[in-house]
């Protein structure tokens, strides 16, 4: 029987629900899954705060949804911080056991963020690709862009495991496979060890070598809509490029070329 002294229960604004999966793919990486509580909607691409209880209050971060909208099951995708309050607890966690997940979604990478276009550029760094994760298995991604071509910057191999698994889920799909087998690419480039396309995203649009890699034209902003997730540093660096390249940054407000959101890494 449960304590009943120690019980505390977790406050009005956030779900307790039962984590479904665990999934480990480096040392430093996981995902995990659990089922979405039935009144709880978000638009692909949005973030929430989930966590874990602590001893008297919920230790909650911002985590991006990595499932789409129509999904039955919400998932996630994270660093594994050794000192970190609540990663260092989280990456231990196992199926059946309870996370807390915040009522309100919210963010800046929804389609209805950016005004129409011909591509759909997702331009990510490490866990910066999980909001991508979900606009990728979203119908409606394709339905308003011709062309969806998501990179992937890590500095190793192994932390692209993640990104060949989702963008394959997306092709596989009953719901978008036909569709993302046409019009989505993945364009993978690593940092710090040998690959086919190799350096930053900054450094790829910079050169050129990311079009000549997709054998297609460069950016312009009269026919491509841009969404960028990654560190503080990517996000100022990229958002730079962009607006050197005459891109207007868009908000759920006032809808524009391009959209930026930071990957939520724990300090
Ligand atoms: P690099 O290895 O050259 O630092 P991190 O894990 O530090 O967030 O890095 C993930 C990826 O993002 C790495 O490949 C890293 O490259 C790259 N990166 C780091 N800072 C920037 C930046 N300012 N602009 C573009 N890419 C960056």
């Amino acid at each position: 029987m449960a304590d009943q002294a120690t019980f505390i229960a977790p406050p009005s604004n956030v779900h307790a629900v039962a984590v479904r999966a665990v999934r480990h793919y480096t040392d430093g990486l996981f995902a995990f899954a659990c089922q979405r509580p039935a009144s709880f909607r978000f638009r692909s691409g949005e973030f929430v705060m989930i966590g874990l209880m602590g001893e008297t209050k919920p230790l909650l971060r911002a985590y991006s949804i990595a499932s789409p909208a129509w999904d039955d099951e919400l998932s996630f995708y994270s660093i594994k911080v050794p000192e970190g309050p609540l990663t260092s607890r989280l990456q231990h966690i196992q199926p059946g056991d309870t996370i807390l997940i915040g009522k309100k979604p919210t963010g800046t990478l929804i389609l209805d963020a950016l005004t129409p276009g011909r591509r759909l550029f997702l331009f990510s760094t490490g866990t910066g690709i999980a909001p991508f994760a979900s606009l990728i298995r979203d119908p409606e991604t394709y339905e308003r862009y011709g062309e969806v071509i998501l990179t992937h910057t890590c500095r190793t191999a192994p932390e692209l495991s993640y990104g060949d698994e989702i963008v394959a889920a997306a092709k596989a799909d009953p719901l978008t496979g036909e569709r993302a087998s046409a019009q989505l690419r993945h364009i993978t480039s690593l940092t710090r060890e040998p690959h086919a396309l190799e350096g930053r995203i900054t450094h790829l649009i910079e050169t050129g070598a990311l079009f000549e890699a997709l054998g297609a034209a460069p950016l312009d902003s009269a026919r491509d809509r841009v969404m960028i997730c990654g560190s503080t540093e990517m996000l100022a660096d990229t958002k730079a490029l962009m607006l050197a390249r005459g891109f207007q940054e868009g908000s759920t407000h006032e809808p524009g070329d391009f959209v930026i959101e930071r990957a939520f890494v724990e300090r």
